[in-house]
């Protein structure tokens, strides 16, 4: 076990955990003492990052479930409640978006699967998660939007729709659950180097995005979006709900 366990005695759910930057953050939540329960449809690739929270000496509960289908989430938290106990963070990862379109060709299926991923199965999982953050007294749900949501792009309106959404959706969650102790904030990455991107390698219309100005000069690594999550996770947040905290090298600004 390494680092200071911020985190003793939590539990988190954390979806997109078989890849990415949802294994980045499972691996940083179980660094700082939680215990993590894995949700994503690739069942062996949970389990890899099952071993990764087992080798820091934390309890890792995996349930494969599509974030999209309702039922399926709420089954996924009642099994993660059964194996570690409540989850009391719950980090909203999974997400992304599967093709480029502009808005006079895009199939409307398509613009529907986008924004059930990024902006529909967050609320479905905080939801599910909500009885029993009130159990424990609150909890802390935490939300990966996009710079993308901040600025619209050609050909990826669909995913930019749908995070900044997202934004409004934190706001209410905080707005609405402060009551019950549950602190509620997102997380707006830049681009980060997870291996999302690969199969956009030559894509004009990611040009534009790829070719914004980082005045760090590089993109994230996907560890550098994991640390505000434990920070935002933590009782060094307690007073912090309904923000959007930019981890973007400046691109924004
Ligand atoms: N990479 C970037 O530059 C960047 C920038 C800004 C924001 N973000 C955001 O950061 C988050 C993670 O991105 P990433 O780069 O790590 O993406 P990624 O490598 O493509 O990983 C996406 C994860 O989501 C899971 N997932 C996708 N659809 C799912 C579904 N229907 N049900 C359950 N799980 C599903 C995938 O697991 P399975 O395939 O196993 O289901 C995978 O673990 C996303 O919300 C993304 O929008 C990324």
């Amino acid at each position: 076990m390494t680092g200071i366990q911020v985190l003793g005695g939590r539990v988190a759910v954390v979806t997109g955990a078989s890849g990415g930057i949802g294994r980045v953050v499972a691996r940083a939540l179980a660094e700082a003492g939680a215990d993590v329960g894995l949700l994503a449809r690739r069942k062996d690739a949970l389990d890899e990052t099952a071993g990764l929270v087992a080798g820091l000496g934390r309890r890792a509960a995996v349930a494969p479930c599509d974030v999209t289908d309702e039922d399926q989430v709420r089954e996924a938290v009642a099994a993660v409640a059964a194996e570690l106990g409540d989850p009391d963070i719950v980090v909203n990862n999974a997400g992304g978006a599967r093709f480029v379109s502009d808005l006079e060709h895009m199939k409307l299926s398509g613009w529907d699967k986008t924004v059930n991923l990024n902006l529909r199965a967050p609320l479905a999982l905080a939801k599910a998660a909500l009885p029993g953050m009130i159990r424990r007294g609150g909890g802390s749900v935490i939300t990966i939007g996009s710079i993308v949501g901040e600025q619209a792009l050609t050909g990826l309106s669909h995913y930019a729709t749908a995070k900044s959404a997202l934004e409004m959706l934190n706001r209410s969650m905080a707005r609405e659950w402060g009551r019950h102790g549950v602190r509620c904030n997102l997380v707006v990455p830049g681009l980060v180097d997870s291996g999302a991107h690969d199969h956009y390698a030559g894509d004009p219309a990611m040009e534009a995005l790829y070719s914004k100005e980082i005045p760090l000069g590089r993109w994230a690594r996907p560890e550098e979006i994991a640390a505000p999550v434990v920070f935002l996770a933590s009782d060094s947040a307690s007073y912090i709900t309904g923000a959007s905290l930019l981890v973007d090298g400046g691109t924004v600004a």
